[in-house]
């Protein structure tokens, strides 16, 4: 009996309602929507861009502390940094991956930026979901927060990543 391997994939997202934009300005053909990426993606039709930059998730809201302008401040940002856990938050990545890579024309690419903490589940998924990796860029921070537990080097660079 042949074997055929599982779909690992995550469903194809079900056509919604688009809302209305929270900013439109027709002159540059710029429409904002406001509401969870998978469902505003899902009311897209499919094969429309010919790039997407994203700046998810780093799911580090884990009531630990950091500094900003010079004063200790909780890393809190939200309810939607908070990790899941690996599995769960690799899974989000892998859903609005896909959905981004319905919406996306074939010639169409995608930048994604993310520190340490995402990034990788980002580059995995998507190999899982067959991108094209192009490059890995550096993002340089002249004035990163400082490393208040000093046991380790401080957090400098973030890596984007462009994908086809
Ligand atoms: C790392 S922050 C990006 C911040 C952005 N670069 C900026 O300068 O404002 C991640 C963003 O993703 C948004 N977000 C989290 N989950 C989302 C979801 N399911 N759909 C749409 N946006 C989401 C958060 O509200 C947050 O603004």
């Amino acid at each position: 009996m042949p074997k055929s391997s599982p779909n690992l994939n995550p469903p194809a997202p079900v056509a919604q309602q688009l809302p209305a934009p929270v900013f439109e300005d027709k002159k540059h053909l710029i429409k904002i929507f406001q509401g969870d990426c998978l469902d505003i993606l899902a009311a897209l039709p499919e094969n429309t861009f010919d790039l997407i930059f994203a700046d998810p998730p780093y799911f580090l809201s884990n009531n630990g502390i950091t500094c900003h302008a010079g004063r200790m401040v909780s890393v809190n940002k939200g309810k939607w940094d908070v990790s899941r856990g690996a599995g769960a938050n690799h899974e989000f990545n892998r859903a609005w991956l896909a959905a981004c890579q319905r919406v996306l024309k074939p010639n169409g690419s995608i930048w994604v930026s993310g520190t340490s903490h995402v990034i990788h589940s980002v580059g995995f998924a998507m190999q899982q979901l067959d991108f094209k990796l192009l490059n890995d860029i550096s993002w340089v921070k002249p004035n990163p927060p400082p490393n208040l537990s000093c046991r380790y080097f401080t957090h400098t660079t973030e890596t984007i990543i462009w994908a086809q």
